[in-house]
């Protein structure tokens, strides 16, 4: 069996699925190129038949990786199967993924289908997906919680059908990893054609096991996981990427198998991924997190100094954190700009890097040193933005002890200048009944919160929100030294993600 696990990463689809995560086009082009980047062998670029908006994000992916398989999502139907393959038949290596559910739960009261059925519908898909490509993966939906004898039975048939993948999930969490493992191990006994295609597993963080079980499945024989940067995803979240890799990196004297990913872009891997989607990383996140290399204990830290190993089981560089932080300022110019920014996981084009740059110049006025996090900010701001329909162009606050907080603001709405004024509670209250006014939105806030980028009282103020309007659910993300014209950016950002999600609705299952 070969010791190299397939990373197959579904950030954009199973990531997306995170409660307020959408992206829009131009943000998932961007992972898409940095996920490319960082080694994954295949991508998952959506569910094309869930919506137009989908299906384009997919096909513009599927028209620009060039080495990393573009996967596109689909139910067994022929229609799913026609949308995924519309959008990723122009890839250099496209997978089609068709899955059904296979435990008698979802048979009787979701698919109200019987066995039979399922396993008819399992090969017809897989048939229907190979008449377009070679390379077809077939997934049980809710794998875990089936019947082991009747899941060899499908996967059989989806194999004989030509299937290159058969992947098992564990779609709510529910397995632990040493039923995982024998679950797997059956599989692999009982499957008498398993040789012919790889088996994958997906798992779900419900009980926080996603890891332990993907490993203890790659253990058990498994050779694809499905993952996700910082473990983003439906509910819970999914397996994250970089605690398998890393995992097996670290520990491959006892796992013996290993992946292609080039671990030094993990890092800015999960900075992106937070930037775009509004969810932060906790700090005590394994691997990505903002205390996993951090030592606070005296003895830690004494113990560090005199060897790294005796506390540190990784190196922070192999993640791509580096201990010297280079910092830039006023003085620094283009070349030193685009440098730091490619070994920080930005490689920008000439008309990226010059926008880029007059941010830097603007903020460094106002910042004596600039760091990573601020180049990020500016980065996802300045390029992943540009088509936004709501701008801040001007914002005027007047607040204090003996004043009415008053707002003037000055935004372009689809390239038309718009402005007005309004009161509020305190300077955001009034900022945002100025801009919900503007707009003619009526969200609701239902979450705001403020951290600082860095340490330092001239740290940039990065304020996230969570906005609701009739029953979508958008993040929004702003960062600026002035506090007020963060939590105007977030607001702002929330906005635009809204109004991604009213012109990209989400088709409901009985649409399809
Ligand atoms: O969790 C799950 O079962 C899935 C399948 C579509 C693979 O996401
Ligand atoms: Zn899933």
């Amino acid at each position: 069996m070969s010791d190299r696990v397939i990373i197959f990463d579904t950030t954009l689809r199973d990531g997306e699925q995170s409660p307020g995560a959408s992206m829009n086009a131009a943000e998932k082009m961007r992972l898409a190129t940095q996920l490319e980047k960082l080694g994954v062998d295949v991508l998952e670029a959506g569910f094309p038949a869930s919506s137009e908006g989908d299906l384009n994000a997919v096909s513009l992916i599927a028209g620009k990786l060039q080495k990393t398989e573009v996967a596109a999502l689909a139910r067994t139907s022929k229609n799913d199967i026609d949308r995924a393959w519309q959008a990723i038949s122009h890839a250099v290596k496209p997978r089609i993924h068709t899955f059904i559910a296979t435990s008698d739960l979802h048979l009787e009261y979701k698919l109200k289908m019987t066995r039979e059925q399922v396993v008819e519908a399992a090969v017809e898909a897989v048939k229907y997906a190979k008449s377009f490509t070679d390379n077809v993966e077939f997934s049980a939906e809710d794998g875990s919680r089936s019947d082991r004898d009747f899941l060899c039975r499908v996967f059989e048939a989806a194999i004989a059908a030509g299937a290159t993948t058969v992947n098992l999930p564990d779609t709510v969490g529910y397995a632990v990893p040493e039923e995982f493992a024998d679950f797997v191990r059956y599989v692999i006994d009982h499957t008498p054609n398993i040789q012919k295609a790889v088996l994958s597993v997906h798992c779900h963080n419900d009980l926080g096991l996603a890891t332990a079980n993907t490993i203890a499945a790659i253990k058990a024989g498994a050779r694809q996981a499905e993952v996700t940067i910082n473990g983003i995803g439906e509910r819970a979240g999914n397996t994250s990427l970089e605690e398998v890799v890393m995992a097996l990196r670290t520990r491959s004297n006892f796992l013996a198998a290993g992946t292609g990913i080039q671990t030094e872009y993990i890092h800015p891997t999960s900075r992106l991924v937070s930037m775009i989607t509004g969810i932060m990383v906790q700090p005590n996140k394994a691997i990505v997190g903002a205390n996993a290399f951090a030592h606070e204990a005296g003895i830690h830290q004494d113990g560090v100094l005199k060897n790294p190993m005796t506390y540190e089981i990784m190196k922070p560089e192999t993640i791509g954190l580096s201990a010297n932080k280079l910092v830039l300022g006023k003085h620094s110019g283009r070349h030193a700009l685009r440098s730091h920014l490619k070994d920080i996981g930005y490689d920008l084009s000439n008309e990226e890097l010059d926008l880029v740059f007059g941010k830097f110049k603007e903020l460094a006025d106002k910042k004596k040193q600039i760091v990573d996090e601020d180049l990020e900010v500016i980065v996802t701001e300045g390029i992943l933005r540009t088509t936004d329909i709501f701008k801040l162009e001007y914002l005027h606050v007047t607040a204090g002890t003996t004043v009415l907080p008053m707002a003037s603001v000055k935004l372009t709405i689809n390239g038309r200048s718009v402005q007005s004024a309004d009161y509020g509670n305190g300077p955001i209250d009034a900022v945002y009944n100025t801009i919900a006014k503007l707009t003619g939105t009526d969200s609701e806030l239902l979450r705001f919160s403020i951290s600082a980028l860095t340490g330092g009282t001239d740290a940039q103020g990065e304020v996230t929100v969570r906005l609701r309007e009739n029953g979508l659910i958008a993040l929004g993300k702003g960062a600026d030294p002035d506090i007020i014209t963060a939590g105007a950016l977030a607001y702002i950002n929330g906005l635009n993600r809204l109004e991604y999600l009213k012109a990209n609705p989400i088709k409901e299952a009985a649409d399809l």
